[in-house]
């Protein structure tokens, strides 16, 4: 068979698949997180049947012939024929991706998995990072980012690179991101809401903004997950996501995610690269640093993803009642939550936070308080936590809780830690499925 011969029965083979993807889309959201990529055809055509996506923890793809393995090598058929670049199991949970951050919209996206969320910034950033112009480009972002995300901008990019790091302070404020975006932008970048300072942004204007001038608009959505928010649809044209946290809320893989829509903006990027970006990271910068993830956290993500919606739903509803009883409560100076009226940016919440398929606002499970006094009593509130546990993790089942001061926001140091609004007493909960009531004698006990 000549190459044209395998490129043609290939690509005739992955039409068919594309056709039955296409039809999962016209599913609802909570059908799409059930099944994603993974159809019935799928299953017998390539997988025996089996009903689950099988795990392939093999490295590698054995080929019919050396006509097979010359188009896989020169990417003219799809493959997988080393797992750091492709892999079946984590090309299931990519397309699912792909297919949630698109819901409700007719964009066409693609997804690239990676070994953790941030693997997936650092992939999603980096490519707009080219040496011409050294010394004269700036990233735009909002200050109260996860503290990877802070030192990695800060460290990496502004201090070892010499790009110039544009903080926003105050994110819901739009004239400071207008004073900030110009031609040498990059991107613009921001966390909707933002861990731990659960700030917003509203995207659809910030978008606006950076396409003016050019540059990408790039969205961390991990806290609201695609159940409750999707960028792509308000304008953003990457989305990445730690799928480590609530996608993945057993709290058994850590993984990353970059989703990106069809030619995003860019005054940069080859036309080849904007037009399907998370396709290009995937096969030219990321085959050779590959941070990839494994196909046994891959299969994780999808078996905690095919109950997202009920999930969230479950964990924000819990997450407002202790968010109201907090705001009650005399020893607590001030909540952070996005449900709650007195949150500085619970108009944009509200615009950019609902449950898939509904009219209900949902605002996901992380909030954060101020304790009233002080460091020391922050810390004696969080020793006093029973079944809460102390841990520098969120996103889960069960309910975590931590100072980010004295751990994930330790090492961006005082000044940081003030750029980006997070004062000693700050306690970061992260509510899980327990029961409302339980949840609110335990921090009652906590709190004396
Ligand atoms: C909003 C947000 N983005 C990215 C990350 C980094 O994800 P990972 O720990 O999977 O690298 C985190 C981690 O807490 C996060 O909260």
């Amino acid at each position: 068979m000549s190459l044209d011969d395998v490129v043609r029965n290939v690509k005739a083979k992955q039409r068919l698949w594309e056709k039955e993807i296409e039809q999962m889309r016209s599913c609802k959201f909570a059908t799409i997180c059930v099944h994603g990529a993974y159809t019935k055809e799928e299953a017998i055509r390539n997988n025996q049947g089996a009903v689950i996506e099988p795990v392939y923890t093999s490295t590698s793809q054995a080929f019919q012939d050396s006509d097979y393995l010359e188009a896989a090598l020169a990417y003219k058929i799809p493959s997988w024929a080393y797992s750091r670049i492709a892999n079946p199991t984590i090309g299931y949970l990519e397309l699912m991706l792909a297919m949630l951050e698109a819901y409700g919209t007719k964009f066409k996206t693609t997804a690239c998995c990676t070994s953790s969320g941030m693997a997936a910034i650092k992939a999603a950033a980096e490519p707009f990072l080219t040496e011409e112009k050294k010394g004269k480009k700036n990233i735009v972002s909002m200050a109260q980012v996860y503290g990877g995300t802070f030192q990695l901008f800060s460290e990496r990019f502004a201090k070892e690179r010499g790009i110039e790091v544009r903080w926003v302070e105050n994110p819901g404020d739009i004239d400071e991101w207008k004073s900030k975006i110009d031609g040498d932008t990059c991107f613009a970048y921001g966390e909707i809401p933002s861990n731990p300072g659960i700030a917003l942004f509203d995207i659809a204007k910030v978008a606006e903004l950076a396409h003016a001038q050019g540059a990408p608009l790039i969205t961390d959505a991990t806290l609201s997950t695609p159940a409750l928010c999707r960028p792509l649809a308000h304008g953003s044209d990457i989305v990445v996501h730690s799928v480590t946290k609530s996608m993945t809320w057993s709290g058994r893989a850590v993984g990353g995610v970059l989703v990106s829509k069809e030619n995003i903006v860019s005054n940069i990027l080859s036309d080849e690269a904007k037009q399907d970006f998370a396709g290009w990271v995937k096969l030219w910068p990321l085959r050779d640093s590959r941070a990839c993830i494994s196909p046994d956290n891959a299969s994780r993500a999808l078996d905690c993803l095919r109950v997202l919606p009920s999930t969230m739903n479950v964990l924000s509803e819990n997450s407002m009642k202790v968010a109201e009883f907090l705001e009650s409560h005399p020893g607590v100076e001030h909540v952070n939550y996005p449900g709650l009226a007195s949150h500085s940016q619970h108009e944009i919440a509200k615009r950019y936070m609902r449950l898939a398929d509904t009219d209900v606002n949902r605002y996901g499970h992380l909030l954060s308080f101020e304790v009233k006094g002080g460091h020391d009593a922050a810390r004696k509130v969080l020793d006093r936590m029973r079944f809460v546990f102390g841990a520098t993790d969120l996103g889960r089942i069960k309910s975590v809780a931590v100072i980010p001061a004295i751990s994930t926001h330790q090492q961006q140091g005082e000044e940081g830690r003030k750029k980006a609004r997070i004062p000693s007493n700050l306690v970061r909960l992260c509510v899980g499925a327990e029961d409302a009531e339980d949840l609110v004698n335990e921090l009652k006990h906590a709190l004396g």
